[in-house]
């Protein structure tokens, strides 16, 4: 999988995707991310790459040239599955996206600025729209770097356990069980018995069944349209 990201401050997430999980699935060729810096893209001296506001108001607003030359130039040296624009006004990212965008092969994630781009970007060139929660940003990498992670975790080979991720909340509608370590006793808080006992199809069922308490518990709303 390739992932390009378009961004005017490319820095802030440079360093996202040089650690821990995100270096490992790169440095393997499991997955590339390519960052863009929008200003190489723009034909002003300045390289400005936004202006007013066409009927006024306050903030400033991307510009559609350079966005178009970026992505234009990317799609003309491969197919992209989708093109992607970080917006709170999106559709709110889960599980469920993360898994689907995860299957795809190529994808541009264009993060706006300012007061977001001129709405013919999105008119054009953009096939979604992401938002990761109902809160406004300074800017949508951040937003891109958390939906990078989420769909690079799933890319088969990037996870050391590849069932890791199919024990991950949210995977079945559910959320994680309860997890321990050593020491079996901290103090006089002790790790339940089961988990100790290496019989194996009673630590699922115990894991199952926390799993479901503590969903119903916390999120009885991912339970709506489930069988549990
Ligand atoms: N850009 C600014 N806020 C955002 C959000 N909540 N989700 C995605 N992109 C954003």
């Amino acid at each position: 999988m390739r992932i390009d990201i378009i961004s005017v401050v490319p820095k802030l997430i440079e360093g996202f995707f040089a650690h821990s999980i995100m270096k490992r699935g790169i440095d393997a060729g499991h997955v590339e991310v390519v960052l863009h810096d929008l200003r190489d893209y723009s034909l002003n001296k300045h390289r400005q790459v936004d202006d007013y506001a066409f009927g006024g108001g306050a903030g400033m607003v991307m510009t559609i040239e350079p966005i178009a030359r970026c992505i234009r130039q990317l799609q003309s040296e491969r197919h992209y599955d989708e093109v992607i624009y970080m917006t709170p006004d999106g559709e709110t990212f889960n599980q469920r996206t993360a898994n689907d965008l995860s299957l795809a092969g190529n994808l541009i994630f264009l993060c706006g600025h300012y007061k977001g781009v001129d709405q013919r970007v999105r008119d054009l060139f953009v096939t979604k729209e992401i938002s990761i929660g109902d809160f406004v940003l300074s800017g949508g990498e951040l937003a891109a770097a958390v939906c990078a992670d989420a769909i690079i975790r799933l890319v088969p080979g990037v996870l050391n356990d590849e069932t890791s991720a199919l024990t991950d909340s949210f995977q079945d509608n559910l959320l994680a069980p309860p997890v321990y370590t050593r020491p079996a006793d901290f103090e006089g808080a002790k790790v339940p018995e089961i988990l100790l006992s290496g019989h194996e199809s009673k630590i699922t069922e115990w894991r199952f069944e926390q799993s479901l308490a503590r969903t119903k518990e916390r999120r009885p709303d991912l339970l709506k349209n489930s069988s549990f």
